[in-house]
């Protein structure tokens, strides 16, 4: 597809529909974006042991994230290089001190470099070699981790991961300053959603205030009747949260939306960390650590979703992550993780993923209202109906700043921000 065509599908205020639905504009997306960008691949805790690995995709790319004999993280492509066979499963476990491949037991160092093969005679004469690189698992070709977030990018050059996340930096480094021993863990496994949509529609949602009260309506408007009817105005913690997506439209307007190069964006939090035993013992344990003053500036970035274009959203007020993984043109695999802050109690954690399960789990009365309305999206879009698709909302308004863009809460800046970067990741000819 010539860069000139793709220039025409994006425009200040409005991108074409072909941009959800062409196949091939999908496989170049996986060669241009996702070969190009720092693409989250997994956390650290989640590899404690030297062997022990967690799988994933870089774009189309299976990669196994391990951790090496002298404590270093790896990150490899999920492939023999004998006849190809993806070296482990998919998921996690433990590899022992060599991987070992299930097809002919070719050995590799968790480096990935070749150690052993079988029927060694039979390769005499032939020019192998078991320290010639193109018979050992290859690495990416660029790894970097930031408070035990591992990120990679498959591209040999690009910026360095710190000025790729720019603002969003921020919301990693407030992910774990909010644990009072200043690390967090993957704890409480991962919940999968197989979302019937093009990857780009669920990011563009993870930041539109324009969406909550009419989509969520059903789960805040019983939420708030169970309140008045049944709990005597009394509001728990899993109602509040709840509830927050029928704020009025005054609320949606006076929150801000902070965009950053390479299509980060984060919106301001749209409820206030609850008050009750918890939260209290909580705020008293990370003022112990670190002093009341710096305490509460760390509570006080009260961040609501941070997208970390194109590979990942943390949620820092409730300790979750979101991955997103597409898988075709219509397809997007979301993984939710959920943290433990280290130096915090088990209620507290509870908590973590009582919010998980509220809003963001498979069986969440909100999350399936979103999941929905992306595959009408989908579908609606693929239509004869019309060829655009709006971003009309505040455009022409976007304020500049070093970096980035900023945008008053209803503002579908960051739809736009995110199609800025979509455009110089898929060609410089792309306005
Ligand atoms: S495919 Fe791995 S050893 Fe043959
Ligand atoms: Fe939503």
């Amino acid at each position: 597809m010539a860069d000139d065509m793709l220039a025409a599908l994006v425009r200040p205020d409005k991108v074409h529909k072909r941009v959800y639905t062409d196949p091939a504009i999908f496989d170049l997306e996986m060669e241009r974006i996702f070969g190009q960008a720092w693409i989250y691949v997994g956390h650290a805790s989640q590899v404690p042991k030297p062997g022990d690995y967690w799988t994933t995709l870089i774009g189309r790319e299976p990669v196994v994230m391990v951790r090496d004999r002298d404590g270093a993280i790896r990150v490899l492509y999920n492939r023999c290089p004998h006849k190809g066979a993806k070296l482990v499963a998919d998921g996690c476990g433990h590899a022992g001190p060599l991987f070992r491949c299930p097809y002919h037991a070719w050995t590799f160092a968790l480096d990935g470099r070749l150690r052993g093969v079988p029927f060694r005679q039979g390769y005499a004469d032939t020019g192998f070699s078991l320290d010639d690189p193109q018979f050992s698992m290859r690495p990416v070709a660029r790894i970097a981790e930031r408070r035990g977030f591992v990120f990679c990018s498959l591209a040999e050059d690009g910026p360095g991961l710190e000025e790729y996340l720019g603002g969003a930096l921020a919301s990693i480094d407030n992910f774990a300053d909010r644990a009072p021993e200043g690390e967090v863990e993957v704890a409480g496994g991962v919940m999968r959603v197989m979302q019937h949509s093009n990857w780009k529609i669920f990011f563009e949602n993870l930041n539109d205030t324009g969406h909550p009260q009419a989509t969520h309506e059903s789960s805040f408007a019983a939420a708030r009747r169970t309140v008045r009817e049944k709990l005597g105005g009394k509001t728990p913690f899993q109602l509040h949260i709840i509830e927050g997506n029928g704020e009025p439209n005054s609320f949606w307007e006076s929150l801000e939306l902070r965009c950053y190069d390479h299509g980060h964006s984060y919106m301001d939090a749209i409820f206030n960390a609850p008050t009750d035993a918890i939260s209290l013992e909580y705020r008293g344990q990370l003022e112990a650590a670190y002093g009341v003053e710096r305490a509460q500036a760390i509570l006080s970035m009260n961040r609501h979703n941070t997208i970390i274009y194109p590979s990942c959203s943390p949620h820092t007020g409730f300790q979750q992550l979101r991955v997103i993984r597409p898988i075709s043109i219509d397809r997007t695999l979301v993984e939710i993780f959920t943290f433990r802050l280290k130096g915090t109690s088990d209620a507290f954690f509870q908590r973590t993923i009582s919010y998980t399960n509220i809003v963001n789990s498979p069986s969440s009365t909100v999350m399936v209202d979103d999941v929905e309305v992306y595959r009408r999206c989908q579908e609606g879009m693929a239509s004869d109906g019309g060829d655009w698709i709006s971003q009309h909302r505040m455009a022409g308004h976007d304020t500049p700043f070093e970096g980035g863009l900023l945008g008053a809460g209803i503002s579908e800046v960051p739809m736009r921000n995110q199609f800025r970067a979509w455009a110089s990741y898929m060609g410089e000819a792309v306005a």
